[in-house]
């Protein structure tokens, strides 16, 4: 069997062309331009590039991005000042924190600092609980773009089995908890795995839908995968690799070519869920600015 390949650039490239329409018509009928500040600390070459594209991914479907890029030597108070007075900018609909932060300055101040209207991470706790409890909130965005991968390759999730592997804030545990909550997209019984996880095979094998965010290469093999089995590789790793001009390519947590021929659908390593995410930042960027619009 080979895998269906999940395509995230032409799912991301769909939903953008709906969400350039959204921004047309808010900037028409109520003369709004969504606004999201990306906010960079310190030089890491991973959080630039990301930066980047989500800057220009603004830049293509009409939203208005504000560049603050801060030195790796900034203290936590000029963040926490500069993300009040994005607080207050009625321009700013959106604000975006590039983690990881320089280790002086504490991730958890700065993201209580971030009003949860304009958390567009859903990184504030106040929406972590909202998604917890089925209440409305910014949905987290990788997160939320492999439930969207999911429904539009019609996965059913349903009373299957899906395992996670890696209990981030980030990824782990808010994709654990959407695949469980009863709704669209959910309802299904989930097993999240960790680095404390005894034979991490023995659960891998059961899933029907496997989310692999472990953030190590060859982390799932096809030794572990059930035939037929929904394979969604959430990693991003760098692997030095002189044959291509910048000295490295970028693999997944899971070793594609081989779990490709086991899995029945696979996401790619680069062009499975990264794009997703970009993309649902940019969803709930033009969210928050219809709901600022409609008060
Ligand atoms: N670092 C890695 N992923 C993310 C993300 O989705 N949002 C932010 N702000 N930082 C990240």
């Amino acid at each position: 069997m080979t895998a269906t390949i999940i395509d995230g650039k032409l799912a991301a490239k769909n939903l953008r062309a709906q969400l350039t329409e959204s921004v047309a018509k808010l900037k028409a009928d109520k003369g709004v331009v969504p606004g999201l500040a990306v906010v960079l600390v310190g030089d890491d070459p991973a959080s630039k590039s990301y930066v980047t594209a989500k800057e220009k991914a603004c830049a293509e479907i009409g939203i208005y991005s504000d560049d603050n890029r801060l030195p790796e030597n900034s203290s936590e108070e000029e963040l926490i000042g500069l993300i009040q007075k994005l607080n207050q900018d009625s321009q700013i609909h959106g604000i975006l924190v590039q983690l990881p932060l320089p280790r002086h300055i504490d991730e958890n101040k700065v993201i209580m600092a971030i009003d949860p209207d304009k958390d567009v991470d859903g990184f504030h706790p106040v929406n972590v609980g909202r998604m917890n409890i089925g209440q409305p909130c910014f949905l987290p965005c990788t997160p939320h773009g492999i439930i969207h991968l999911l429904k539009i390759n019609n996965i059913e999730t349903k009373g299957k089995h899906a395992v996670v592997i890696g209990r981030s804030n980030i990824v782990g545990k808010p994709v654990a908890a959407l695949l469980a909550r009863k709704a669209e997209g959910g309802n299904a019984t989930v097993t999240l795995c960790h680095t404390a996880t005894k034979n991490l095979a023995d659960f891998t094998r059961q899933a029907d839908i496997l989310v692999v965010a472990s953030g190590r290469p060859n982390t799932v093999t096809a030794d572990m995968v059930k035939p037929g089995a929904a394979v969604i590789d959430v990693g991003v790793n760098r692997v030095e690799d002189s044959s291509y001009e910048k000295g490295y390519r970028l693999v997944g947590d899971v070793d594609f070519e081989a779990v490709k021929d086991v899995a029945g659908w696979i996401t790619p390593v680069p062009g499975g869920v990264g794009p997703m995410t970009i993309t649902m930042l940019l969803y709930n960027t033009v969210q928050s600015a219809t709901m600022k619009a409609q008060c």
